[in-house]
């Protein structure tokens, strides 16, 4: 079974995917973290990311491994971030990721968190759910995740957003189906919840509706 976490920065995405994860006893699937390594090797290597994106080797779990590296601390520098939403709009980059995607999540069970996983990479995932929070909300958790000034942060926010939202190749919108949950004033535990009880729904679905 696939869960289908996508929705903006900050909006929660991978702190709910992950202790979902734990919760269900599904594996985690970080597909920022793919965006993000093809961001850091095309700048460090002066490489054209779309060029690139086919032959990086990524290792996702407990560390981000590119190419043999640890790169989990490197990928998460702000410089990163701005870099990752700029490649991912390049459609041979996002070819190449979703190819990659799709096969991991082809088999086992997942919760698989990102921008376009419910309406691209796994339209037929058994559950599918946007989070949102308030501009604001969002720029705080990541300011203090950051250890960074929570205005600084809401402006960088706002021109990933944008880009992300608008850009013309699988651009950031909720899934048709999707579960929309806004994470503003819910606690982790309680959107954890929330998705807990969508996957018992889908599952009892899935078992009326069988043989
Ligand atoms: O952690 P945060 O939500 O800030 O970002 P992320 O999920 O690590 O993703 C970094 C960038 O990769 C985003 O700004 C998106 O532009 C892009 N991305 C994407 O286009 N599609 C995905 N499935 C995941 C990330």
């Amino acid at each position: 079974m696939v869960v289908a976490i996508d929705g903006p920065a900050g909006a929660g995405k991978s702190t709910v995917a992950k202790a979902a994860a734990k919760a269900l006893g599904f594996t985690y699937l970080d597909s920022g973290a793919m965006y993000r390594c093809v961001a850091l090797a095309a700048t460090e290597r002066g490489r054209h990311p779309a060029e690139l994106a086919p032959e990086l080797w990524i290792e996702l779990g407990e560390r981000v491994m590119l190419d043999g590296r640890d790169v989990t601390e490197a990928i998460r520098r702000p410089e990163v971030s701005e870099a990752a939403s700029r490649v991912a709009s390049d459609p041979a980059v996002r070819t190449a990721m979703v190819a990659g995607q799709r096969r991991l999540l082809a088999d086992g069970d997942w919760v698989a968190e990102g921008r376009d996983i419910g309406t691209v990479v796994a339209p037929d995932a058994a559950v599918k759910v946007f989070l949102t929070a308030s501009p604001e909300e969002r720029a705080r958790r990541r300011a203090v995740e950051l250890g960074a000034d929570a205005s600084t942060v809401l402006a960088e926010q706002a021109i990933r957003d944008e880009r992300d939202r608008t850009r013309a190749h699988s651009p950031l919108e909720p899934a048709a189906g999707a579960a929309l949950i806004d994470t503003t004033a819910l606690t982790l535990e309680e959107v954890v919840e929330r998705i807990v009880e969508l996957v018992r729904e889908a599952r009892s679905h899935a078992g009326t509706a069988g043989p």
